[in-house]
């Protein structure tokens, strides 16, 4: 039998915590460690796509919401051998807003994932800072969710009771997918570092063991194509996302 697809929503309405950082180079460190995975961007700013595909691609997902074009056909082998792209589309925020008045439009996703021909074992998405429809379909389409929480900014917190009243809404209190925070740009505060973990702990939100340390390779050139795992496979947060990717069974 095989075995059943996990789809990881990377999800944190706060913006800049790592969002894009964290499922690009999780998605490159699981191909680095030979699986194979599907990297979808569902954020306009694109900012995934550009560090897996410089070169782009003619649909996106925008195109997808908007029947422009399957899933299936908007799928583009990305130069990290093992990462296969959907960009966002020139359009998510007007398909964003198409979306409004659509049957289960919460459940557009899910049924487009369910459509694809391909056995694809692993599919990683990166959302937008914010909660909206895009946000909400990536959540209801997942198996699990992981919360990236930035050591820089000790109200990146915050972000997680938004996270989890937004689960609680989509699928109650008992059907809840798996839930997980991951501490990005570690770095020795430990008044921060409290106050992340006591802001966890208040939400019941287990964290992963795998941190990511704070690294200028992150700031280096996000447009070449390369995520720094790629561009810096020796470098300290290349072996913590291939750690980080262990730890989660993902390899
Ligand atoms: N571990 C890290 N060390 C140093 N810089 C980092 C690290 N993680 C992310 N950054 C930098 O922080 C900025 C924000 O990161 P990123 O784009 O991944 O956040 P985001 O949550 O996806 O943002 P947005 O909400 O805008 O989508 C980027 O410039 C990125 O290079
Ligand atoms: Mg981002």
């Amino acid at each position: 039998m095989p075995t059943p697809r996990r789809v990881i929503a990377v999800v944190n309405q706060k913006g800049g915590v790592g969002k894009t950082a964290v499922s690009t180079n999780l998605a490159a460190a699981v191909a680095q460690s030979g699986g194979e995975v599907l990297a979808i961007d569902s954020d306009r700013q694109g900012n995934m796509a550009s560090q897996l595909l410089p070169d782009g691609a003619d649909y996106g997902l925008a195109d997808v919401y908007t029947q422009r074009t399957t899933l299936q056909d908007a799928i583009v082998r990305s130069p990290t051998v093992g990462v296969d792209v959907v960009v966002p589309g020139d359009k998510l925020a007007q398909a964003e807003l198409g979306m409004v008045g659509a049957v289960k439009r919460e459940e557009m996703l899910a049924r487009h994932l369910e459509t694809l021909e391909d056995d694809v074992p692993l599919v990683i998405i990166d959302c937008p800072p914010n909660l909206g429809l895009l946000a909400v379909n990536a959540m209801t389409a997942c198996t699990e969710l992981l919360i990236p929480i930035s050591m820089q900014d000790s109200e990146s917190v915050t972000g997680l009771a938004d996270v989890m009243a937004t689960i609680a809404q989509l699928f109650g209190p008992t059907d809840q997918p798996p839930l997980r925070a991951i501490l990005n740009r570690d770095q020795k505060n430990r008044r921060i570092a409290q106050r992340l973990s006591d802001g966890l702990t208040a939400h019941g939100v287990p964290l992963t063991t795998v941190r990511i340390p704070e690294r200028t390779v992150f700031h280096a050139a996000p447009d070449d194509g390369l995520p720094a795992v790629v561009s810096h496979p020796d470098s300290l947060p290349a072996t913590r996302f291939r750690e980080l990717a262990a730890e989660l069974k993902l390899v």
